[in-house]
């Protein structure tokens, strides 16, 4: 029987079956200086001291006023945490630590040419910095408590700056990844209601100074189309003093931020006594269908899972030179660059640039250049780096300790190269399995108490309690060899708080499915879906195989179908269009598009062009499909549905199954040539 699963494209479906792997121990010396050895830790978090064990984490920060109420869960699948309880972000990562630690490095901002300085920010600068920064905001962009500020900067020194003078003020940020296009971005203004925008004038990437300001007038002039006006840009310079734009500057709507930031020399402002309850950022991801989830986090429960999760998994002692080399457009970004870390008080590295730019040697010349003994990153970027220098890393005089890998599956041979030629076999690694919606990590292995495993992320994290369930709800038991759909029995402290003015989508998409009663105000029956395929080996350690949905994950970063094709369908001679992930040698899973076109146009160069052109431009350039393919029909069932799965097996040289029962089986072989013409 076909059910509409079978509609779906299922990136679990074409996971590469790795075979178990050997174990690797964790070095001595690491486990010697660990903050974290004592598996009791796992007996702490037991489920019967669910929910008061997370207090552990909440006591790792600064309150103004002590919870009354470690988790109120009466309102299910609304959980409340550490209710009662009043704090400020920007005074847990800044302001505490000044005593200490202000004239050690809180920011090392890295340019990306060479040739200029590393800009050191200590942590009193940056306190500084930020007090000034969040005075201009009050002052002259009128911005207010519980307010939505959209950023959209690229990885220089004033993102996280932006971020945490938000948060001084109570104000609500959502940076929009910085190779987001001007139409993603006002997207995202409109469903914010954002009427303050914080940009820079220009960026360096792959060697080129990018003009940067000039979306942000698009995406403004979009948005007010859209309904949302925005009263105020606040542009930083890349080079404070020469404004490096073409676009020029709207009188009374645009701000030089450092030219004013000169008439707010040594302002301070009093950190907001924000309710742990009280939303801190909004991070968009993308959903099944076209809109863009805003998932909401909080104050309290997330900045305590962050921080308890880098201290105990990333290992963040405020003597050690961090690097995560990610974007913080991204929730890596914001929970282990910005929040996690500064938190903890390291000192952290924020890198402009391509990873191998000059040369794949770079990222080893800045680790042993500020002495990164942690170093963070994605199974895209290690790939793409084992490929452009494979033996760079043996020429720099670095150490790390530890190195993490995030976002997608890595192939055992991957993560080999990284733990012996990157990390040198001194370095332990956690590759941790977690997503935009959950704040911080769900599995991985503690660095000083497992041992690794490549492929595999480890168990689940203290407290954390998932459990594999079948299309039924039939829980699929760990060392069984089968998969299904990986999700968590209870609530944690990182979880979203909703869809962004959406509760509706916010419990039908991740709590409907499994719910055993939605009447029922018991946590135990609301399960937390995630969307992704998963095993359990019989170790306890997960495995996880990727998307079951119609989303796509492009290099780490998720890319939802429908987006794709709607881009597509702006073409005025498509048809239809039909997205599926291909699997890549660098990126791990493109995007794979295939069109048809309406009657009296024939394909050609010119349109298969501007399909690629509709979906940069809608999405952003990290979008653009790996191929697009036009086709004189899509398979289609007998009632009419496109079946993203043939097309998906056809991509990945797969067998695509049984198809007599489509409506037009003999377009499938058809299809097949097609693409293996255009693969050559
Ligand atoms: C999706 C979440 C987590 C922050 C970066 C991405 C995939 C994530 C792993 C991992 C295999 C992984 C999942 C997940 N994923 N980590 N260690 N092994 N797959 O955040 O954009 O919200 O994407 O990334 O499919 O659902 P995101």
């Amino acid at each position: 029987m076909k059910t509409a699963r079978d509609e779906r494209v299922s990136e679990a479906e074409i996971a590469v079956h790795w075979q178990e792997e050997e174990y690797y121990q964790p070095p001595v010396p690491f486990i010697k200086q660990a903050n974290l050895a004592d598996p009791a830790i796992y007996e702490r978090f037991a489920p019967e001291r669910f929910p008061a064990c997370f207090a552990e984490y909440a006591e790792l920060l600064d309150w103004y006023r002590r919870w009354d109420t470690v988790l109120d869960s009466s309102h299910p699948p609304f959980w409340r945490w550490f209710v009662g309880g009043r704090l400020n972000a920007s005074y847990n990562c800044i302001d505490r630590h000044l005593a200490r630690f202000k004239n050690k490095a809180a920011l090392h901002f890295v340019p990306e040419p060479e040739d200029e300085p590393i800009h050191h920010v200590t942590y009193q600068e940056l306190s500084y910095r930020v007090n000034e920064f969040a005075t201009l905001l009050r002052e002259v962009a009128r911005v207010k408590k519980g307010d939505r500020v959209t950023l959209h900067l690229p990885m220089v020194a004033e993102l996280p700056i932006a971020m945490l003078a938000c948060a001084r003020i109570g104000a609500i940020h959502s940076q929009v990844f910085s190779g987001y296009s001007a139409k993603s971005l006002a997207d995202r203004i409109i469903d914010a209601g954002s009427s303050v925008l914080i940009t820079m004038d220009a960026y360096y990437r792959g060697g080129r100074l990018l003009d940067h300001k000039a979306g942000a007038d698009q995406a403004v002039e979009l948005a007010e189309n859209g309904g949302q006006r925005i009263e105020k840009v606040l542009v930083w310079e890349r080079y404070p003093g020469r404004y490096s734009s073409k676009a020029p500057l709207v009188e009374g709507r645009d701000c030089l931020v450092n030219e004013m930031l000169k008439g707010y020399h040594g302002c301070r402002v009093k950190p907001e006594e924000s309710a742990a309850e009280d939303p801190l950022f909004l991070m968009y991801t993308s959903g099944t269908t076209g809109r863009p989830k805003g998932c909401q986090h909080s104050t309290g429960g997330y900045l305590s899972y962050v921080t308890g999760t880098a201290k105990y998994v990333e290992d963040i002692h405020p003597e050690d030179v961090y690097w995560c080399m990610a974007d913080i457009g991204w929730i890596t970004g914001h929970s282990y660059i910005v929040y996690g870390p500064l938190a903890l008080a390291a000192s952290v590295v924020i890198y402009e640039g391509l990873p191998t730019w000059p040369d794949a040697g770079r990222p080893w010349r800045i680790a042993q250049e500020l002495d990164v003994n942690i170093f963070h990153t994605s199974p895209t970027a290690i790939r793409g780096l084992r490929r452009a220098g494979p033996d760079e890393p043996a020429k720099y005089d670095y150490h790390f300790k530890l190195m993490t890998t995030v976002g997608e599956a890595i192939e055992p041979e991957v993560w080999r190269w990284y733990h012996d030629v990157v990390g040198k076999g001194e370095a332990v690694i956690v590759d941790t399995w977690w997503q935009t919606e959950t704040g911080g990590f769900l599995t991985s292995t503690m660095p000083a108490i497992h041992p690794m495993k490549p492929g595999s992320t480890g168990p689940a994290m203290p407290g954390i309690y998932p459990v594999i369930l079948d299309d039924e709800g039939r829980e699929i038991p760990e060392g069984s060899g089968r998969a299904g759909n990986i999700c968590i029995s209870n609530p944690w402290p990182g979880c979203f708080q909703t869809i962004w003015k959406d509760p509706g989508r916010f419990v039908a998409q991740y709590y409907a499915r499994y719910c055993r009663d939605p009447e029922s105000t018991d946590w135990r029956d609301w399960p937390y879906m995630s969307g992704d395929g998963a095993m359990q080996g019989e170790d306890g350690y997960y495995r996880i195989l990727g998307r079951i949905d119609d989303v796509i994950n492009v290099a780490g970063h998720r890319l939802g179908a429908k987006e794709i094709e709607s881009a597509a369908l702006s073409v005025a001679e498509v048809a239809e269009a039909a997205v599926v992930p291909v699997a890549d040698e660098i990126k791990g899973r493109m995007p794979e598009l295939y069109v048809s076109l309406k009657p009296g146009f024939t394909p050609g160069e010119d349109v298969r062009q501007r399909v690629t052109a509709a979906v940069t431009a809608e999405i952003g350039p990290f979008a653009r499909p790996k191929q697009v393919i036009m086709v004189p029909d899509m398979p289609k069932t007998r009632s009419g549905k496109i079946m993203r799965r043939v097309l998906a097996a056809l991509s990945n040289g797969e067998d695509p199954g049984d198809v007599t029962t489509l409506a037009n089986p003999e377009v499938v072989e058809e299809i097949r040539q097609i693409r293996n013409a255009l693969s050559g």
